[in-house]
């Protein structure tokens, strides 16, 4: 057995699941235990079994057979230790999971997560607690490493759905818009786009107008291409909404542990999708049936591809390394095909958008895809 500074390690996944979590999880169990004896425990749905103490052991044969296996054996949940619904009331939770983690005498604590789970690892280490993170999440927008496990996945299982929306938009000479997940990032849309040969790609970080949109299908037409494929990210905008978009107010700090806020209600009110509305507007701008279908989380669902396992293997196996050596408070990116640690505090707090000059922009514009903002 080869010498090791964490003696015990905690793994919590957090935020929505992705496949090759389970991937993950695996390849920095398996050294642990069996490279560096450490001892391993799960925390049952993220954050949330942190603070209400609720554990399994992981050993070999939980953790053996589970590469190809989606979601997470470990359970998830969006909750946050320092804002966490309590009952009706939100408490800041954060010495409940630091005395948690004292008492289980955990030196480590691995979280998989993505942007929001960078930023509450953080906070766990500005108060002493030494963290590992690995970047999940099918969006790829998380600041620091140039991609995420669970994006590779999610973008064959859109592209496939293009692919066969193509065949059905064809016979019936229609417009179909599909609605394509991601947050607040294009990075989905567009790779599925790309693959999928969407005629038309709407991200977020490109303003569309309508007006080019529904001239570029117009064009189409005359060209003698009868149906149109539309990919649209969840988070696009159009150039009004763009302008009328508000930068989001800073997080309220919750200071302590016993009061807290009244938790907001459960639900919210269904507004027209980005999607059915601009169906509904092109429908009438251009004259042709329009469709809609959204993706959803079957883009999160299912088995990892075979890239997303190997991501998953060698960023966690890179973990259980930096566990041995005692290389805390770090995110473990992937960066020149190699996995490499970066501090949490570039990396928490920012998100990483597409970038207007991307090479997969330019090579769809020069593709001829319209990008919504011009012809
Ligand atoms: O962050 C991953 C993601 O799937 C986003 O693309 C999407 O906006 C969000 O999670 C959906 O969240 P939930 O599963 O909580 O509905």
């Amino acid at each position: 057995m080869k010498s090791s500074k964490t003696k015990c390690v905690g793994i919590l996944t957090a935020g929505g699941d992705c496949p090759g979590l389970n991937a993950a999880i695996r390849a920095i169990a398996k050294p642990a235990m069996h490279e560096y004896g450490m001892r391993v425990i799960g925390f049952l749905e993220g954050f949330r079994g942190l603070v209400e103490n609720r554990t399994i052991h992981l050993d070999d044969k939980m953790v053996s057979g589970i590469i190809n296996d989606g979601g997470t054996i470990l359970g998830t949940s969006r909750d946050k230790p320092h804002k966490m619904q309590m009952g009706n009331k939100v408490i800041n939770m954060t010495q409940a999971a630091i005395d948690n983690l004292n008492n289980l005498h955990i030196d480590c604590l691995v979280c998989l997560g993505g942007g929001g789970t960078q930023k509450n690892a953080l906070k766990l280490a500005n108060l002493g607690v030494n963290v590992i993170t690995l970047p999940k999440t099918i969006d790829n927008d998380i600041w620091g490493t140039e991609i995420s496990f669970g994006y590779d996945t999610a973008t064959s299982i859109a592209t496939e759905a293009i692919d066969r929306l193509h065949t059905t938009a064809t016979s019936h000479h229609r417009i179909i818009v599909c609605e394509i997940m991601g947050h607040n990032a294009g990075w989905l849309a567009l790779s599925s786009g790309i693959a999928g040969g969407a005629d038309v790609i709407l991200i977020p970080e490109i303003p569309y107008d309508l007006n080019v949109v529904a001239e570029y299908l117009k064009e189409r037409r005359r060209w003698g291409k009868r149906f149109s494929i539309i990919a649209v990210a969840e988070g696009a905008l159009s150039i009004e909404d763009a302008a009328n978009t508000k930068e989001p107010e800073p997080e309220k700090e919750i200071e302590e542990p016993t009061e807290g806020l009244d938790a907001e209600p459960a639900y919210q009110l269904v507004q027209e999708s980005i999607a059915s509305r601009i169906a509904r507007q092109l429908q009438e701008a251009v004259g042709v049936e329009a469709r809609v279908t959204t993706l959803g989380h079957v883009q999160r669902g299912g088995n990892p591809t075979a890239f997303d396992r190997i991501l998953s293997t060698r960023l966690g196996a890179r973990t259980a390394l930096m566990l041995a050596e005692g290389e805390f408070n770090k995110m473990v990116s992937w960066k020149n095909a190699h996995a490499q640690p970066v501090d949490l505090n570039e990396v928490a707090g920012k998100k990483k958008l597409v970038p207007p000059d991307d090479p997969m922009i330019r090579a769809a514009r020069m593709i001829g895809t319209c990008m919504g903002d011009r012809l």
